[in-house]
């Protein structure tokens, strides 16, 4: 079936690296802690646990199984598994919701790329620890217009610029020096935090399980930040499928992906917990989390904050990055794949559209904001937000999951992640149980109750 194809990752480590580039994120360092502590803390962290190693690391096996057996980008990956053609839409659809991904996720990046410059010529510092300030600066400077453009077109350049090097030289390099930095960095981050005085009361309030917060819109949130965390039913783990080197054993890649990724969340919310209650601030500080209360907790530090907030915003920007490149290189992959454009030309205008789609997102904050959807007056940027978190991967992954458990062959299947039968799949079973009824049962339950 697989036919060969020039593009790889050099090994074995190259994906794993580039995998969980794309998998820790903003959904990991911005999203899941604040997410975690409104939910219940533990609660929520045992809910999540069990969607992500049961869920999501089915769709992440699934993914890698569709890509690299076919050797295809999303749309032509599910056409070739199967005779009718229409099953492209799924991958079209995935295609579609990585780009919105992308261009949403263009907007916070800028605003955390500002956050870095900001922190290092001491304008976070100098708004001092008054709360009001600091959330008065974000409000101005997220308003501005200007400012989060400028930000959010350098973001996109850099990551441009990565594509344009390549799967290997770009990609896979720079995932290899930046993973293990920003590994470092949010270590680093949970040493100060835990040290500061009153650093137990952080962890108790991230880590004991309060069954009371945990509603059905939390287990919700828990399903949504596991599928967007590991970056599944978007088609860019397809992607990255097709570029595995075909002796990579697939379960025990998408086992090494999940748990760093979720042991990085789980740093995270260690990093920031801590200095929040130590410093006695709101930790139910909510999306603002991150750009409102952190400043002010760094800023308590004296002299010390400075380094922390530029090496906290700085390995945000880190995080971010990997994963914007993930999502243009699977719109560019496609694109590349299915015109006779070349793969520089494909990137330029994924990167084009992408990044003035995000500058309305961007723009919708401020000097837009007058322009609504629907009956809630929504913004574009939280529109997009609600879209991007609630609804499309949800049932992207839905759509992905009952066709790789229902209309695959189980010799495609079986052959891929045994790879031809010179690896054991003693959990074949269970992973197949998982993808044909736990999975689609689970997701479709879950966007039911979303949905009303
Ligand atoms: N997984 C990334 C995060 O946690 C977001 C992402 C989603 C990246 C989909 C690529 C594809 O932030």
């Amino acid at each position: 079936m697989a036919t060969t194809k020039q593009t790889t990752f050099s090994s074995n480590l190259g994906v794993i690296m580039a995998a969980v580039g794309s998998a820790v994120g903003l959904g990991n360092i911005w999203r899941f802690p604040y997410t975690c502590g409104k939910y219940g803390g533990g609660a929520f962290l045992i809910v999540y646990l069990c969607f992500v190693f049961l869920l999501g690391a089915t769709l992440m096996m699934s993914e890698f199984v569709i890509g690299r057996r076919t050797q295809h980008t999303p749309v032509k990956a599910f056409q070739s598994l199967h005779p009718k053609r229409a099953w492209g839409a799924v991958g079209l659809l995935g295609l579609i919701t990585s780009f919105f991904i992308l261009s949403q996720y263009l907007v916070l990046s800028g605003w955390t790329t500002n956050y870095v410059w900001d922190a290092i010529t001491g304008t976070l510092a100098s708004l001092g620890t008054d709360a009001g300030n600091i959330s008065n600066y974000f409000a101005a400077f997220s308003t501005s217009g200007s400012r989060p453009v400028i930000t959010l077109i350098v973001f996109s350049i850099i990551c441009l610029v990565i594509i344009l090097c390549g799967v290997q030289k770009g990609i896979e390099n720079v995932s290899k020096v930046l993973m293990p930095f920003l590994v470092l960095l949010v270590l680093v981050l949970c040493v100060r935090s835990l040290t500061l005085p009153g650093a137990g009361k952080g962890l108790e309030y991230l880590f004991s399980p309060d069954f009371s917060k945990l509603t059905g819109e939390g287990v919700l949130a828990a399903l949504g930040q596991a599928l967007f965390s590991l970056s599944v039913g978007m088609g860019v783990m397809i992607v990255y499928g097709s570029y595995m080197p075909l002796n990579d054993n697939i379960f025990k890649t998408a086992m090494w992906i999940t748990a760093c990724d979720t042991l990085i969340a789980v740093l995270a919310g260690v990093a920031i917990f801590p200095a929040v209650f130590s410093c006695g601030f709101d930790p139910a500080g909510g999306p603002g989390l991150v750009f409102c209360v952190l400043p002010n907790v760094f800023n308590t530090m004296g002299g010390a904050g400075v380094i922390f907030s530029t090496l906290f915003f700085l390995l945000l920007v880190v995080a971010a990055m990997t994963s914007a490149i993930s999502l243009l290189e699977a719109l560019t992959a496609a694109l590349h794949e299915h015109t006779s454009m070349g793969r520089t030309f494909s990137a330029v205008l994924f990167f084009l559209l992408s990044t003035a789609l995000g500058v309305l997102f961007a723009m919708s904050v401020g000097p837009l904001s007058h322009i609504t959807v629907g009956h809630a007056h929504l913004t574009l940027f939280d529109f997009v937000d609600r879209l991007n978190s609630i609804y499309l991967p949800p049932i992207c992954s839905l759509l992905t999951i009952i066709f790789f458990g229902w209309f695959m062959t189980e010799k495609d299947v079986k052959d891929e992640l045994s790879n031809h039968g010179t690896v054991k799949i003693g959990y074949y079973r269970l992973f197949r149980l998982l993808s044909r009824y736990v999975a689609p049962l689970a997701l479709l339950l879950v966007l039911i109750t979303g949905i009303f």
